[in-house]
């Protein structure tokens, strides 16, 4: 399988890091293409946990090649932490490369992401997303990996113009002025560390490619916050569908392979926007103390709720992904009565598909189909499908059958063996 791509069907935080740790045995290159550092993947082996939110989730194959590539947004203090983090816990990194043409998150845009937040109710991590990917399409105001290539006195002046202009339109939305000069001495300082690690990815992963290397693409946060498929304005600056992957990277569509598709046996969101099956109750409370929903970036409680075929039949339309891995099926053990959202009912009639106007999702009632849950028991015993409780098998089955997709994984817990191939 020479390109797989790993995407997020829900609302972010489904697990991709753990799928994409998994996926590392068999993977040559393990590829983050789009978001930034409000990603927060996380990896659990044996003892040892990261939380990872810039460098793709194989840090604990240290002889595998990282890629940032040129879709992602980098935070460059974030990075060099994050390095240093998975470094002095043992695991090199030496073999991690960074787009060129990957841009660069400047204190400016995380000063705009929280005057803009206050403003807008968003909901964002506040890491200067949205306000870099909008300077990436403005072109002019933008700054990218290449440039910390650029010889030292080029740079700082192009950093000190930019900053004054940022400096001008931050004190005219009443935020306070940067100190420009040292934005630029800390830009240049992380470039004598990282410059080793710039170069032309597009030409590194398709040669991968056409030399039979395989290759992991690892998407940051889930469809629906997709910027052009997701519940709009509620989403992230990014294209984390399948095809954001190809445009993240510059590997084109017809290599691509495989496509992993991870879900929660639940749903969550972090930020604000609709969420048409949330439980606002004792269950919903329930589910996100069990479940740990806590979001690993900014440390917000989850919005916990149903699972929604709804979603998953409308981001397996986007993705056309070959196969499911469920994730948290642990949380639900025990639970009397699990719902599955399969249709709304908006404005007095059924549908299934899922609205792309966010005025007609709000009006969305879920319909709802019971099912009987499964006592606790000892996952550790279970080795195969069959041994999986009959109530589970119901719901797995369901799930495949409504969105014709196989279910592989089945996971029940953060680590690396808490894991079933069914
Ligand atoms: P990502 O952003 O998609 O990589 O997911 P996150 O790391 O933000 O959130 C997933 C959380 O669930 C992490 O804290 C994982 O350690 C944890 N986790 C992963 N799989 C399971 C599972 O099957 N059961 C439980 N209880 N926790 C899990
Ligand atoms: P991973 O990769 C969950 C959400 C934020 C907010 C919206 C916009 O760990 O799944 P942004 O800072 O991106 O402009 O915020 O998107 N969000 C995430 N939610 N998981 C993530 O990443 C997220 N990244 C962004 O909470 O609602
Ligand atoms: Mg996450």
């Amino acid at each position: 399988m020479p390109v797989t791509v790993v995407v997020g069907m829900q609302w972010g935080d489904e697990a991709k890091g753990k799928i994409v740790d998994i996926l590392c045995e068999e993977n040559d290159l393990i590829v983050r293409f789009n978001g930034g550092d409000n990603a927060g993947h996380t990896i659990k082996h044996g003892d040892r946990t990261f939380k990872l939110h810039l460098v793709p989730s194989g840090v604990f194959h240290p002889e595998k090649t990282k890629v940032i590539a040129n879709g992602v947004v980098v935070n460059l203090g974030t990075l060099l932490k994050e390095i240093k983090e998975v470094e002095s816990a043992g695991f090199s990194l030496k073999n991690l490369v960074i787009s060129e043409s990957s841009h660069l998150i400047m204190p400016w845009h995380i000063a705009l992401d929280g005057i803009e937040d206050r403003r807008g109710g968003i909901g964002t991590t506040r890491k200067g997303i949205g306000p870099a990917y909008s300077d990436k399409a403005s072109r002019v105001t933008a700054i990218r990996a290449a440039d910390l290539l650029l010889d030292e006195k080029e740079l700082k002046a192009k950093i000190e113009k930019i900053g004054a202009v940022k400096n001008a339109v931050i004190a005219a939305l009443g935020g306070e002025r940067l100190d420009v000069a040292k934005a630029a001495e800390d830009v240049l300082k992380a470039a004598k560390s990282l410059r080793q690690f710039i170069r032309d990815t597009r030409f590194l992963l398709n040669g991968a490619v056409s030399d039979g290397k395989n290759v992991l693409l690892e998407a940051a946060q889930g469809c629906l916050l997709d910027v052009d498929h997701g519940t709009y304005p509620y989403v992230t600056s990014s294209n984390m569908t399948v095809a954001g992957a190809c445009s993240g990277t510059g590997i084109p569509p017809s290599k691509i392979d495989r496509v992993v598709g991870v879900s929660k046996a639940y749903t969550t969101r972090v930020g604000a926007g609709p969420f048409p099956t949330e439980l606002l109750d004792e269950t919903g409370e329930k589910i996100r103390q069990k479940g740990g929903e806590f979001g690993t970036t900014t440390g917000r409680p989850r919005r916990c709720g149903w699972l929604d075929l709804v979603v998953l039949r409308y981001t397996s339309m986007l993705n056309n992904p070959n196969e499911l891995a469920l994730i948290k099926l642990d949380v639900l053990d025990g639970m009397k009565e699990i719902m599955v959202c399969t249709d709304y009912e908006i404005n007095g009639k059924s549908t299934k598909e899922f609205p792309a106007n966010i005025a007609v999702l709000e009006k969305a009632k879920p319909i709802y189909k019971t099912f009987r849950g499964w006592k606790q028991f000892d996952w550790t015993t279970c080795k195969a499908r069959d041994d999986l409780p009959k109530e589970m098998r119901e719901y797995i089955s369901f799930i495949e059958k409504e969105l014709k997709v196989p279910i592989k994984f089945v996971s029940y817990g953060p680590d690396r063996k808490e894991t079933m191939m069914i």
